[in-house]
């Protein structure tokens, strides 16, 4: 006996000193949570765990941890299929029980399933899983065969262990290769990729970051929350398990997408990047780029490229919670007016609604008469209007929505088969199953019936993580409420208080409570915390496990759905949650920032990220949501959010208010950042016209558009609009100059609101043909520098107080030749309000230009530049073209040569107008030294072929 007590003291020892030495010291980014942010040291060890502190508390490291994932697989039966190839793998090292038992046997296959990217699908031939359904995306369900000479990447397996690395051939790039260990468990998969140590990492949100770079040795979680934006590294509201790589430097960059929508940690260290998903399949997609806005154009003709915004979506919006009444809204529209800023679109948040229930207004302060007029006049002025929407339904009998939610039984439910109750504004509530085909319906109608009483523009989808304020340390499966009477206010309750008694009913419960707990940092940590109980099922017996991080993107297509078929008109939609392809149907503000300097600094880098995820009509709450901005932050902050794809201030509830007509600094810098946003209409609706088309990018970084340029990595603080336009703001409290990066290779002119004779508009600033430079530009409170990048053709129109009297105001072609004297730009054009199937719907427009010197006889030089317009479609626009600026690095005539300067201008080819300073065209310098040319009293429009040669 006492041998036998021996050995087991002496097995358990050494057992435990081996799980030990296993788990305590694995790198700090491949450690796995195994407690909760704030555990002790002691209950963490007596878990069997092991604790250190040292890492800190924002890197996302966890304390308390645990690893030993060391299992491999070895490959066999590796045959081809229509599609690529297949095989099984079984497991052949490293066996385990943590986090759940092996599954041995697996099926691998290599997806051919397009020339530029590759799938590598691992899951369980014999069981099931879930994947992501194919109506949340534009996944194809049946894959095209790929011409085998087209296929841009060749591939490596290595059987045992198994590996695989994709190689692209152009440049034999390795742009995946796995490490050999792989888990697949019920409730734990883990994959890991191995790159070159020196590859920068963009992209794994949402989070609030100061650097758009990933830093390394980071855990990055993915788990939907409705947790405040103002939170750095925190996991956020939505999930897009996507990274970019791209070496500092060089022309190659490269994606790779893991298509899961379970809870995932991303662990980020030097040279490795590991997804730890707690579902589904390993489903992983390999984006061959080689440019970075290819990697995007790639990832999005698989997931769902943008969906085509309205035109006046583009214009300025004004927002906040906790305007009193009708009449209250009504006045701030007028004092934007009156202070001559344009707004173009007011929102309403919940204070519109009758005890917070949607689709029913406050008879009081927002009645459907009220409003209602409010509206028309809105519209009359062509202004626009939007108005929030959350999607927990009120149980409240004789309410519609609720009614009707029952009759059609589509609510999500509980563990126990009842509708699951959850407590949000309105108190109790239920959450219509945007995963059940029979909500459509429901919610076309309740939207349906509501816009006839209120025909808003547009809806702003809020809370749809879904937000909970009861389960607040996500141990609550099923709530009940006690005492109806009070709640949700109760005594001395605040509106966010939980009033319902949420119980545990199995604590042992695999789904509420996984074996591997991700690195949630929402109260202790549980999945469920503040959101609906993980057991929740949804249509099909789904559960919310699986569905959580798709809430967002479920309600975002029943939304679109049901608006395209109410106003038969592009919807318009922004949303605070967000998954893979949400980009097809809704846009995206960043949720709740604060008013701080660090807030307006990582929104720019937030945009930056949300361009990459396919969701380029984004912005963050100009001048900050929470907490009271100040009049210097607001001034730069509306100069930032102008070049916000989609620009709107907001402000929370208890703040002081920040509309920008309040002090008159901002006041001066809005009219100034506000009217270049609209004097550049043009050009930002047809980069928004061409993401939804091509699924390119919008709002870019300066390496996006400059990967070669080494001066261009690491700058978050400056950005581009596509590749013509980059903004340089102030981010700093009291700086009243920007060092400005300005990328190598390029000439850059400035860009200016005013661009009459007297103004320095479209001057070449700087000269970085030799190499980037950086530059200290004075910045008074009310200016932002906005640059033009030399070679490009750009399509303005006037600053108007709307973006529809903009639009009718005749175009200015601002031509900025490079150092070699050429430019180039697009126009793409149509009624900015109807759906529209195919591109040549619209009008598209290619402009080039270029200059030419030649040396006569008698060594004289003469000069001609011609610039052409040649159409692609012309099925819309009559907008007529009435200026041309031309500006270059040198060889403009000055002022006092404008004599000797002859133009011709043929339209159309046949139509011949042969022009020399006649009423016509007249020609003027400005003081920056470009030409105006103005033209008159011709059929001269943007969708007609035509050239116009200028010689002197
Ligand atoms: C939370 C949203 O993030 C915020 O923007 C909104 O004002 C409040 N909900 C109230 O609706």
């Amino acid at each position: 006996m006492l041998y036998f007590i021996l050995f087991i003291t002496l097995f358990c020892i050494l057992y435990t000193s081996q799980v030990k030495a296993q788990t305590c010291s694995v790198d700090t980014f491949q450690r796995n949570e195994c407690g909760y942010a704030g555990i002790t040291q002691d209950e963490c060890t007596s878990k069997g765990c092991c604790y250190d502190s040292s890492v800190g508390s924002s890197s996302g490291i966890p304390w308390c941890y645990s690893n030993g994932i060391n299992s491999e697989y070895s490959l066999s039966q590796l045959s081809p299929t229509d599609y690529g190839l297949q095989g099984i793998l079984t497991i052949s090292k490293g066996q385990n029980s943590i986090y759940g038992e092996d599954i041995k046997t697996l099926k691998m296959e290599f997806l051919i399933e397009n020339e530029n990217y590759f799938r590598l699908k691992i899951t369980d031939p014999n069981d099931a899983r879930w994947e992501v359904p194919s109506q949340y995306s534009d996944r194809p369900t049946k894959t095209h065969k790929v011409n085998e000479n087209d296929i841009k990447y060749t591939w490596e397996i290595n059987d045992n262990p198994f590996t695989i690395k994709v190689i692209r051939k152009s440049d034999k790039a390795i742009v995946f290769e796995s490490s050999p260990i792989i888990a697949f468990k019920d409730q734990y998969l883990e994959i890991t990729s191995v790159f070159s140590g020196d590859m920068n990492t963009y992209g794994i949100g949402e989070s609030t970051r100061l650097n758009h770079a990933l830093k390394t040795n980071m855990m990055y979680t993915l788990w939907n929350i409705d947790m405040p934006a103002k939170m750095m590294d925190f996991n956020l509201y939505g999930s897009h398990p996507m990274y970019i790589h791209h070496e500092s430097g060089s022309q190659s960059s490269y994606g790779v997408a893991l298509y899961n929508s379970n809870g995932i940690d991303v662990a980020l260290g030097d040279g490795y990047l590991t997804y730890k998903a707690i579902g589904g399949v390993i489903d992983l997609y390999g984006f061959l780029g080689p440019s970075p806005e290819e990697v995007v154009q790639q990832y999005t003709s698989l997931i769902g490229k943008p969906n085509l915004v309205p035109y006046w979506s583009l214009g300025f919006h004004n927002c906040r919670w906790g305007y009193e009444d009708i009449s209250h809204v009504e006045q701030v529209v007028k004092n934007y007016s009156n202070a001559k800023i344009p707004l173009e679109t007011q929102w309403l948040d919940i204070d519109y609604m009758d005890e917070y229930r949607d689709f029913e207004n406050d008879p009081e302060n927002w009645s459907y008469t009220d409003v209602g007029k409010f509206i028309d006049n809105l519209h009359e002025n062509n202004q626009h209007f939007v108005e929030i929407i959350d999607p927990g339904i009120m149980v409240y009998k004789g309410y519609d929505a609720y009614e009707q939610g029952n009759a059609a039984n589509i609510w999500i439910n509980g563990m126990d088969s009842n509708p699951y109750l959850g407590q949000v504004w309105p108190g109790p509530v239920y959450y219509p199953d945007f995963h059940n085909p029979n909500t459509q319906d429901y919610w076309t109608n309740q939207l349906a019936n509501y816009h006839k009483k209120i025909p808003t523009d547009g809806f702003w989808i809020d809370m749809n993580e879904a937000s909970n304020f009861c389960n607040s340390d996500g141990t609550g499966q099923t709530c009940m409420n006690p005492d109806p009477e009070n709640c949700p206010t109760g005594d001395d309750a605040t509106q966010t208080d939980c009033c319902l008694k949420c119980t545990t009913i199995d604590e042992t419960n695999k789904l509420a409570f996984p074996p591997y707990k991700i690195g949630n940092k929402q109260g202790n940590g549980n999945l469920g915390t503040k959101n609906i109980d993980m057991t929740a099922t949804h249509y099909g017996n789904e559960t919310e496990y699986n569905l959580h991080n798709m809430y967002g993107i479920g309600e975002a297509i029943m939304t679109y759905n049901a608006m395209a078929k109410i106003t038969e008109k592009r919807p318009f939609l922004v949303t605070r949650s967000s998954f893979i392809g949400s980009g097809k149907f809704t846009n995206k503000w960043t949720g709740d920032n604060a008013a701080t300097w660090n807030d307006l600094y990582s929104s720019i880098i937030s945009i930056m990220d949300f361009s990459m995820f396919g969701i380029p009509m984004v912005g963050a709450d100009i001048c900050g949501f929470m907490d009271d901005t100040t009049e210097e932050l607001c001034a730069r902050w509306i100069e930032v959010g102008a070049f916000y794809p989609f620009s709107r201030n907001h402000n929370d509830r208890p703040s002081a208010a920040q509309e920008l007509y309040l002090w008159d600094s901002v006041t001066d810098a809005s009219k100034n950042a506000l009217g270049m946003r609209y004097r550049l209409l043009p050009y930002l609706y047809s980069l928004l016209a061409e993401a939804h088309w091509l699924g390119s990018t919008v709002a870019r970084s300066l390496w996006w558009n400059f990967p070669t340029d080494k001066g261009t990595t690491g700058i978050d603080s400056q950005f581009m609009w596509g590749s013509s336009i980059m903004i340089s703001p102030v981010l700093k409290e009291g700086a009243t100059s920007v060092d400005a990066y300005f990328p190598s290779g390029k000439v850059w002119y400035r860009f200016r609101l005013n661009d009459d004779e007297s103004s320095d508009a479209y001057k070449m600033e700087v000269d970085a043909t030799e190499g980037g430079k950086t530059l200290t530009l004075d910045t008074p409170l009310t200016e932002v520098n906005v640059h033009i990048k030399g070679g490009s053709i750009l399509t303005l129109q006037d600053a108007k107080m709307t973006t529809a009297e903009s639009r009718d105001t005749p175009f200015t072609l601002v031509t900025a030749l490079c150092q070699h004297g050429k430019a180039h730009g697009t126009l793409f054009r149509d009624d900015g309000i109807n759906m529209m199937d195919k591109s040549d719907e619209g009008t598209q427009v290619n402009y080039s230009a270029e200059m030419i010197s030649k040396e006569g006889k008698r060594k004289e030089t003469s000069t001609s530049i011609v610039i052409t317009s040649e159409v692609v479609s012309d099925a819309y626009a009559k907008d007529e073209i009435k200026y041309i600026i031309i500006t270059a690095v040198s060889g403009l005539p000055d002022a006092s040569s404008l004599n000797n300067i002859h133009t011709k201008l043929v339209i159309n080819k046949d139509s011949k107008t042969v022009l020399t300073h006649q009423d016509d065209c007249k020609i003027t310098a400005l003081a920056s030294g470009a030409l105006k040319l103005e033209f008159n009293g011709l059929d001269f429009n943007v969708n007609k072929n035509w050239s116009l040669e200028v010689s002197y």
